[in-house]
This record gives structure tokens, sequence and C-alpha cells, in this order.
């Protein structure tokens, strides 16, 4: 694959586009915005000089960048294009129009595919004369730091695009892994209860937010707490993406959103990009401390971590994807101090069993159920 074709210049589009240029693709731009796309340009354009100036390029890496990549409106340019990777508005009609116009332009050969994050692969191919050489491509933001591509065939992928596709992400220094087209993916999925286990601990009134940050940062080595991650993501976003997850998997209560983050979402109190959220990020605002109690502490991180293992379970029995996959997105996609298979494996298969039957048992909820896979697997070695 020598050219590569991004449609969209916004946050992911132009990341996207950095990374295939980085692997000396020639690369054409497409955007229908004219202010955005030069925006666009010249910031990337300054992130090449910030390398340079880091020393991560050279000078003359960034001049034979700078001509390999075409800027435009026009769609016609991407006739030589191996593979297009587009990268607009979260909107089925929409993807299927520029879709349908693309097809119209390429190569038989050349290998479409979409950066979406919540829609299925299924769907958008509907459109296609050829949907066989479709499949999702999903980037994680901002694409040239993060490591995790996750690769999603569609029911009608042709096995060999699959393939093709993995090889080319894994050569551009990508962690591909390889997805069921199923709501969330892998990591959109698996990620849920570090959420939505949070909020409900709080709602509960079982500790804050600092209490509950604190326990998954001291004891998990997660790098951000729950609270502090939602506010970076912004709980605008990160509350849709719960609620779509939810709808997809026809309400199971495993993925119920939370009242609290929808009204911080209602409020305007998005986080960091609001300056203010779960916590307040005006200059003069005091962090509140935590209520660092070893026991409490100690119950928020099993029940969370809990959670989160069961949810690597389900996708793993479900064939979502293998079990190497599943540990690899979640340490390169979201930066998880270690994959949750082998991290229930170090604690003890039946100690997780055992917390969830516990909540379970407690609860009544059907939120709370072990995943079968889990259950086999320690009556296995009873
Ligand atoms: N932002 C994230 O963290 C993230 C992460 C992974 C995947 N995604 C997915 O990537 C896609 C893009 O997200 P984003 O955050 O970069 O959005 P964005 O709003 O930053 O950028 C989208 C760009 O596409 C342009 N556009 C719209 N219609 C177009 C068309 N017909 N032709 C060409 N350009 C068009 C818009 O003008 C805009 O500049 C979405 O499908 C989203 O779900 C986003």
């Amino acid at each position: 694959m020598n050219v590569v074709g991004v449609i969209g210049a916004g946050t992911m589009g132009i990341g996207i586009a950095q990374v295939a240029v980085q692997n000396n693709k020639k690369v054409i731009v497409i955007e229908v915005n004219e202010e955005v796309l030069s925006k666009s340009k010249a910031n990337l354009f300054k992130t090449f000089e910030k390398l340079v100036e880091k020393e991560k390029v050279t000078s003359e890496q960034v001049a034979s960048f700078k001509s390999a990549m075409t800027f435009t409106t026009q769609y016609s340019a991407l006739k030589e294009a191996d593979l297009v990777i587009e990268a607009i508005i979260e909107n089925l009609e929409v993807k299927h129009s520029v879709f349908k116009k693309v097809e119209e332009i390429v190569s038989e050969s050349c290998i479409l595919a979409s950066n979406t994050s919540s829609l299925s692969i299924a769907s958008m191919s509907a459109v296609l004369n050829i949907p066989t050489r479709f499949l999702g491509i999903h980037f994680f933001n901002p694409a040239p730091l993060m490591a995790l591509v996750e690769v999603i065939p569609g029911v009608q992928t042709n096995a060999e695009v699959t393939e093709l596709v993995k090889t080319e992400m894994l050569a551009w220094n990508k962690k591909a892994v390889v997805v069921k087209d199923t709501p969330g993916f892998i990591v959109n999925r698996v990620a849920r209860p570090f959420y939505g286990e949070a909020l409900r601990i709080y709602e509960e009134g079982i500790a804050d937010f600092a209490t509950i940050d604190w326990a998954m940062t001291h004891f998990g080595g997660f790098k951000m707490g729950p609270f502090t991650l939602m506010d970076y993501i912004g709980n605008d976003i990160n509350y849709t993406v719960t609620e779509s997850v939810f709808e997809a998997f026809y309400f199971d209560p495993r993925f119920k959103p939370s009242f609290t983050q929808k009204r911080h979402k209602e409020a305007g109190l998005y986080g960091r990009k609001s300056g203010k959220g779960y916590y307040d990020y005006n200059e003069n605002a005091q962090k509140p401390s935590p209520t660092e109690d070893v026991s409490l502490g100690k119950y928020i991180f099993d029940r969370i971590l809990a959670m989160l293992i069961n949810e690597a379970f389900d996708a793993l029995f479900m064939q979502v994807a293998s079990q190497e996959d599943i540990d690899t997105a979640m340490k390169f996609g979201v930066n998880y101090p270690k994959g949750l298979l082998q991290w229930a494996d170090e604690i003890g298969l039946e100690n997780i069993l055992q917390t969830l039957t516990n909540l379970f048992e407690e609860y009544g909820e059907d939120r709370y159920r072990p995943n079968p896979l889990l259950k086999r697997k320690v009556q296995s070695v009873q």
C-alpha cells in the first residue's frame, strides 16, 4: 500500500494522516471544510517542526513528508489510493454517501475503511458495490501517540483484506488486534465498568470521587482514577459512548449509564475542557483530598477490577477477540497497567469469582452475574 487517502481532517483524520506519512506513504487528505483543511494542515506542519526540535525526525524527512501530502476538498484526488480511511462525523447516512462517492473514484483493488467508534461495520458496508473490501480500522486519540489499532472485519469482509490491513498496521508500528464487529469493539466495551462501577460506588455513597480515584491509582496502578479520566475525556463524550454501548447491547444492565454522569453532562460539567466536571479546574480551586482508608480503598479497587475482568472474560467468551488481543487492547488502547486476563491469573480466578459472586448475591442484579467462562475455568482447576 503506497497511497493512503484519509477523509476528514479533524482530530482523528489529521492524526491518521500523520501516522501514514511518517510511514513513508503518499497521503491524500480530503476535507469538506476549507477552513478546517488549512488549519489542520498548518497545525500538522507545526507538529513536524516540533518533532525536528525534539530530534525525533530530521528536517530532510519533514520536507519529504510535506511533499508526500496532498490536502484538498476534491474527492477525485483519491483516484490513486490503495487504502482509504474515513474519519468524518459519526453519522451513518453521511458515511454512506461518502463511501458511495469514493467507490466511484477508486480502483477495484482499493481497500476502504472507517475509523468509526460506534457504528457497525456491517451497516456501513451495506451500500457498497464491493463490500468484501471494507472493514474498520479504529485508531485511538491521539493517533500518532496511541499504539493500538483495532482491525474490524465485517460479516462480508474478505479474510485476505483483514490480513493485509493487519500486516500494514503492524508495519506502521501499531499494535494491531483483530476484533469481531460487535458494539464498542474491545476497548470501548471492556473499559465500561471502569467508569460505570466507579459511578455506582459513588452513587451508593460508599466513597467520594477523590477516594475512588485514589483507590484505583494507589492499589491498581492506573495512571488516572475513573473520575479524573472521565473529566479528561469529557463527560459529554464518555456518557454518549456508554449510552450507545448500552443501547447496542439491547439494554444489558451491565452497561447501564449513570444519572450522576448524565446530570454532569446536562449541566455542562464536561470536565477539563469546560473548567469543571467532577473536579474544579479553575486556577484557585482546591483539589479535594481522598479518605486514605486501606480497607475501603481495597474494597473499591477489588470491586471495579473484578467487574473489568468479568467484561474481559465476556469478550473472550463471545469470541470478540483472542485472549492475547484483549490484553494488548487494554494495555495500549487505554494504558492499563496490565492486561485484564493476565491480571486475573495473577490475583487468582477463584478470588475474582468470589468478589463477583458476593456482589451478585448482595444486590441480586444481573449486572453482577459472573461470566460462564470464568466460572468454568475456576471449576476446571478444582
Ligand atoms: N475523537 C476521538 O477520540 C475518536 C477516537 C476514535 C475514533 N473516532 C471516530 O473518528 C471519526 C472522526 O472523529 P473526529 O473526532 O476526528 O471528528 P472531528 O469532528 O474532529 O472531524 C471530522 C471532520 O470531518 C469533516 N467532514 C465531515 N463530513 C465530511 C465529508 N463528507 N467529507 C470530508 N470531510 C468531512 C468535518 O468537517 C471535520 O473536520 C468518527 O467516526 C469518530 O467516531 C473518534
